[in-house]
């Protein structure tokens, strides 16, 4: 099997390459048309990560996501965050629940949380040839502490980017969501959810810049249903 480091756009390249080399019907071993380094290459875009505003509707989709990928024969897992370790369900609480936090201190339990769940189940997962799914990523952080918090997204992107050692979502789908419909389905918000819409809307254009800015980060309609962003993004991902 031709294996690849999970979000190497040189990996795209390098088939790239092949391909060309490769005469028809010829089958080609990737380790012979690339030198030595690249000798572990897997599995191609197979990371998925659901982003929004809060009360946006990403859960649901990602649900829904999951089971299509599963019904069609793949493997999938979903992951959420902060959470989906031992670890992160504990930041999950402090993070969620605290009266207060520094909005530093902020930044870096997001970023612990995450950095062990990339390591302990993506990287496996992804390795294994799993697609993962997961509800929000680091792009939450340099959205919402980012933007929102007003710490700066490039150095909240810096200090996610350091734990994550590469192991980055292949695809970014934004469910674009008006800020005040969005709260206004929310029941219980929790400490950031209850922020409000300004602190939302800052998000929200943080996420419309993003996506103006890296092609793997799209925009979806937050009109649409579940099951038609569902659609719509394996379109793109397979
Ligand atoms: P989540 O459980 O996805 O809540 P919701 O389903 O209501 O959107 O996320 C919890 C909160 O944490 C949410 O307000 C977004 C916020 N958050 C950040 O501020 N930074 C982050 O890096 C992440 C992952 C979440």
């Amino acid at each position: 099997m031709v294996r690849a480091f999970v979000g190497d756009s040189t990996i795209t390249r390098l088939f790239g390459i092949g391909a060309q080399l490769t005469p028809p019907g010829v089958a080609m071993s990737i380790s012979a048309v690339v030198s030595p380094p690249l000798v572990t290459v897997a599995m191609v875009s197979k990371y998925i990560a659901l982003e929004g505003v809060d009360g946006s509707g990403k859960s649901t989709v990602a649900q829904a996501l999951v089971a299509r990928l599963i019904a069609s024969g793949e493997t999938a897992i979903l992951v959420r965050e902060p959470g989906g370790t031992a670890l992160g369900e504990v930041v999950r609480g402090l993070l969620l629940d605290s009266e207060r936090l520094d909005d530093w201190a902020e930044v870096f339990l997001f970023a612990a949380q995450r950095s062990e769940l990339a390591r302990e189940v993506i990287s496996p997962a992804l390795e294994s040839g799993t697609w993962v799914v997961s509800d929000r990523s680091y792009y939450s952080s340099i959205t919402y502490q980012g933007r929102g918090r007003g710490l700066g997204e490039d150095k909240v992107r810096a200090i996610n980017e350091i734990g994550l050692d590469g192991v980055v979502p292949d695809h970014v789908f934004v469910l674009d969501v008006e800020p005040e419909l969005a709260l206004s389905r929310q029941e219980d918000p929790d400490r950031i959810g209850r922020e409000g819409v300004e602190f939302q809307s800052a998000v929200r254009a943080s996420y419309r810049g993003l996506a103006n800015a890296e092609d793997k980060v799209v925009l979806l309609d937050g009109s649409l249903s579940a099951d038609e962003m569902a659609s719509k993004i394996l379109e793109i991902v397979r």
